[in-house]
């Protein structure tokens, strides 16, 4: 008998954390593995996606996505998430092919490390000179003209 009430109170303690499991850990866990494992095939489509690109196209995208993409979009375009359409003049679109052929390596090199005010643009493209390394600039560039190819 005292056997039996030690093992139904065991019994009990070991079905509590299960039913608190079951009513309220259920929905959230399932929620969290499916956020996991679709973050993780995110991430790996992104390293297919990089895999084969050369050095400076990767490191460009890394910095762009970083420091550019609020303003010029992550596609380039101009239209970046937080003020893309908000500023004045709207930032510059890099799928624009015939705005493109106009800036030679060594022009969007200028811009980019001056800043556009330095170019006799707007100000409202920040120098980027004092933030990056010359060879980060490379990239920055290689990266930027993929938009128009
Ligand atoms: C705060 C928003 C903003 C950020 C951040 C920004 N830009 Fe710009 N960018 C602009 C705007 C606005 C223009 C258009 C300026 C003009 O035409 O007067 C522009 C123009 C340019 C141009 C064209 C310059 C020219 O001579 O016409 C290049 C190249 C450029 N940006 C590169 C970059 C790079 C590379 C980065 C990241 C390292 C970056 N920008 C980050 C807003 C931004």
């Amino acid at each position: 008998m005292k056997t039996k009430v030690t093992f139904s109170k065991y019994a009990l303690l070991a079905v509590i954390p299960a039913l608190m499991l079951a009513g309220c850990g259920k929905q959230p866990v399932k929620g969290k593995a499916d956020a996991t494992s679709a973050g993780a095939d995110s991430l790996k489509a992104i390293a297919d996606a990089n895999v084969n690109l050369p050095f400076d196209i990767k490191e460009g995208k890394r910095l762009f996505s970083r420091y550019c993409g609020v303003c010029h979009g992550e596609s380039g375009d101009g239209t970046g998430q937080y003020y893309g359409s908000s500023l004045q003049p709207t930032p510059a679109n890099f799928t624009d092919k015939a705005f493109m052929k106009t800036m030679t390596d060594e022009a969007l090199t200028r811009s980019i490390t001056g800043g556009s005010a330095s170019v006799g643009k707007s100000n409202m493209c920040p120098p980027w000179g004092k933030t990056f390394e010359s060879d980060e600039i490379e990239c920055l560039v290689a990266y930027i003209k993929t938009f128009s190819k």
